[in-house]
C-alpha cells in the first residue's frame, strides 16, 4: 500500500460519506421500485449506492425482470419523476446534516494543506454541497454530465485527482459503496471504504462508521 507520506489530496463521495442522501435516494428509489412492481431489498439498495440515475433505474427494472417492459421515454420519465421525488427530501437540508466526524475531517484536511475534491455522480451534488455549506472546502467538482462512465468504471476518480493537480497515487478517495471503492480502485488510489466491511472488502482502507475517519487513523492503518 501507499505510505501515508506520498498522499496530497483526498476525492470525497458525498451521498452516506459527507451526508446521508443514501436514505433520500433509497426512499424515493423504493417507490419507483413499487410502481414496477420490483421487489425492494436490503441488496438491491446497497447495489444502487454510488450508481448514476438511469443506471439506477435499469437496475431497479432489471431485478424484478422488466427490463424490456417500457421505452426509453417511459424509463426518462419514471427517473424524473424519483428525482422530483428526492429533490424535495433534500431541500430539508443544512449544516447539521453533515454526518458526524465529516466536518472536523474536512476542516483538518483543510488545516494540515490537504487538496479536496468531490466525485459525486449526483447531479444534485452542487446543491447538496451549498446547503451543507461545504462548497468552498473543495478545489473542484467532477462534472457528473461529463463523464463517458458511472462507478464502478474509474473514469471518476482519474478526473477528481485531474482536478487537484495530482497523480492517481496522490490521492485518497473516499466512499460508503462497493461500486465506488471498485472505482477507486480502478484509478490506482488508495481507497477508504466507510461502512460494512462485507460490502467493502474491496477497499485498502475500512471504517465502521465517519466518525473514526481522522487524519491518525488513516496514518495508522498506511503507516
Ligand atoms: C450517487 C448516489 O451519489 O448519485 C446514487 O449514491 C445516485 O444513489 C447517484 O443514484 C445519482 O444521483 P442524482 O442526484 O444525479 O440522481
Ligand atoms: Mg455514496
Amino acid at each position: 500500500m501507499t505510505n501515508f507520506n506520498e498522499i496530497k489530496g483526498f476525492a470525497f463521495d458525498l451521498d452516506g460519506v459527507i451526508t446521508d442522501t443514501a436514505k433520500f435516494h433509497a426512499q424515493a428509489w423504493q417507490q419507483v421500485a413499487d410502481k414496477v412492481g420490483t421487489n425492494w431489498t436490503e441488496d438491491l439498495a446497497d447495489g444502487l449506492k454510488g450508481i448514476s440515475r438511469m443506471d439506477s433505474l435499469e437496475m431497479i427494472l432489471k431485478a424484478g425482470g422488466h427490463e424490456n417492459d417500457y421505452s426509453q421515454a417511459e424509463k426518462e420519465k419514471l427517473a424524473a419523476e424519483k428525482n422530483d421525488n428526492y429533490v424535495q427530501l433534500i431541500k430539508t437540508l443544512t449544516p447539521d446534516d453533515i454526518l458526524p466526524g465529516m466536518l472536523d475531517f474536512i476542516k483538518s484536511l483543510q488545516a494540515s494543506g490537504y487538496k479536496m475534491s468531490l466525485a459525486s455522480v449526483s447531479l444534485n451534488a452542487p446543491v447538496i454541497l451549498k446547503s451543507l455549506g461545504l462548497t468552498d472546502a473543495f478545489e473542484g467538482i467532477v462534472n457528473p454530465a461529463s463523464l463517458k462512465k458511472g462507478k464502478p468504471d474509474p473514469e471518476i476518480y482519474v478526473r477528481a485527482a485531474e482536478v487537484m493537480k495530482l497523480d492517481p497515487k496522490q490521492v485518497i478517495g473516499v466512499e460508503d459503496a462497493a461500486a465506488g471503492v471498485t472505482a477507486i480502485n480502478g484509478a490506482n488510489e488508495t481507497s477508504l471504504g466507510i461502512g460494512n466491511s462485507d460490502v467493502l472488502h474491496e477497499a485498502d482502507l475500512i471504517f465502521p462508521d465517519t466518525a473514526a475517519v481522522t487524519i491518525e487513523a488513516i496514518k495508522e492503518k498506511m503507516g
